[in-house]
């Protein structure tokens, strides 16, 4: 009972949001639908209905031959017919074609018109809205208002893609969303997933931006949130890394981690639970984050030192250990240990410490 209560409620929710949204990036205005909303009362609702329904067997001809008026409100065809269309047909009635509807020609005028259609439009679903936009190359009224990611966002049903950014392509605007990049073209009609390649420089351009993206999002963390393993003496570089307690190549790079201070490598820790909170390290890594001293517990989490984790797992800082999930995913992150030089250059998996320490000072 309660379970399809909250189906209806999402599906609600769903459907709010959803058509909220999609009246963002269409061609008229909310005044414009207002002012169409009267005009349709007045001279329109009387066949075609109030909410422009109309009759749903629009198909079938009447006694006198005629058809019905049919549904504006997205249900039947009018989707098929340009905004020059469909005025057309508002000014000239169906008389010249063997129908019925009046003509509005002397009735309404131009903008009037505009605002009538606008008025049954924003009747129209989201797909339906953006087949006929499609179809007939509208955009919305302003490029700033214009949605590149719209039909983007719609086909993957998620919200979730960050704001198309211009490449060095002309036309080519870049997006994110997951861990995936994805490239604009013609307007957000077009999009092709995957990494985009300079040939001639021999550079990666995506993965560039994805560096760039790990780098901001690990050096934004103080260390103050994180176990910390800092340089003896003069610090040459920082490693970071994304671990899990109960790894056992976590545990094998933990136990070397003293050559790479020794070597003048800071490690940082962020927390990565393999498997989320349903992991075998979930429980123990809230508790080194709730430690006083997480560096210690760290330690004593991944069998370097002796001891026992005293430290509850429900603390407020535990939370972070869901902050260092979400994160890894968004950085692309599918197992541990998993590096991250200060470059935002992604390494996977353990490596052994002298390897890790040549290639950190190679530039050194
Ligand atoms: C007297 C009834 C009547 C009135 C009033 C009327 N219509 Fe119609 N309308 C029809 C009928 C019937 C059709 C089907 C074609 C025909 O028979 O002319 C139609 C067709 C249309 C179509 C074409 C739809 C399609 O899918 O091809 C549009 C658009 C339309 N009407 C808009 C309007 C608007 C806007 C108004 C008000 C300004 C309006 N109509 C007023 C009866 C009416």
């Amino acid at each position: 009972m309660k379970k399809s209560i909250n189906l209806i409620l999402l599906s609600c929710l769903l459907f709010l949001s959803q058509s909220l949204w999609a009246q963002e990036d269409r061609w008229f205005s909310t005044d414009q639908v207002k002012q169409g909303n009267q005009l349709f009362q007045q001279n329109c609702a009387g066949c075609h209905g109030v909410n422009a329904a109309s009759v749903t067997n629009w198909k079938e001809k009447n006694d006198n031959g005629k058809y019905p008026p049919p549904p504006l409100n997205g249900s039947a065809h009018t989707w098929h017919h340009s905004l020059d269309q469909l005025k057309k047909t508002i000014r000239q009635g169906g008389v010249p074609l063997g129908g019925v509807m009046p003509p509005f020609s002397a009735v309404l005028k131009d903008a009037e018109m505009n605002a009538v259609i606008a008025y049954f439009q924003s009747k129209w679903p989201e797909q339906t809205y953006s087949n006929w936009a499609d179809r007939f190359q509208v955009a919305a009224t302003t490029p700033s208002q214009f949605d590149m990611t719209r039909l983007l966002k719609l086909r993957i049903g998620s919200s979730k893609v960050t704001d198309p950014v211009e490449t060095e392509v002309e036309g080519v605007y870049q997006t994110q969303f997951g861990d995936k990049y994805a490239y604009l073209i013609e307007n957000g009609r077009y999009v092709f997933i995957g990494d985009m390649i300079d040939l001639k420089n021999a550079r990666n351009i995506t993965e560039l931006s994805r560096r760039e993206v790990a780098k901001q999002e690990l050096n934004a963390i103080p260390d103050s949130r994180l176990a910390v393993f800092p340089a003896q003496g003069n610090e040459k570089a920082v490693l970071n890394v994304l671990t899990d307690t109960s790894c056992p190549y976590c545990q094998k790079l933990h136990q070397e981690v003293g050559f790479l201070q020794e070597a003048g490598i800071t490690v940082r820790y962020f927390p990565y639970p393999r498997g989320g909170s349903r992991g075998p390290g979930y429980q123990t890594m809230k508790q080194v984050w709730c430690a006083d001293d997480k560096a210690e517990a760290m330690s004593i989490a991944k069998g370097t030192k002796s001891g026992d984790l005293s430290s509850t797992s429900d603390c407020a800082e535990a939370s972070f250990v869901d902050d260092g999930f979400n994160m890894g995913k968004r950085l692309g992150v599918t197992g541990t240990p998993t590096l991250f030089l200060s470059t935002g250059e992604k390494i996977t998996g353990y490596r052994p410490y002298k390897d890790l320490i040549q290639t950190l000072l190679k530039d050194i």
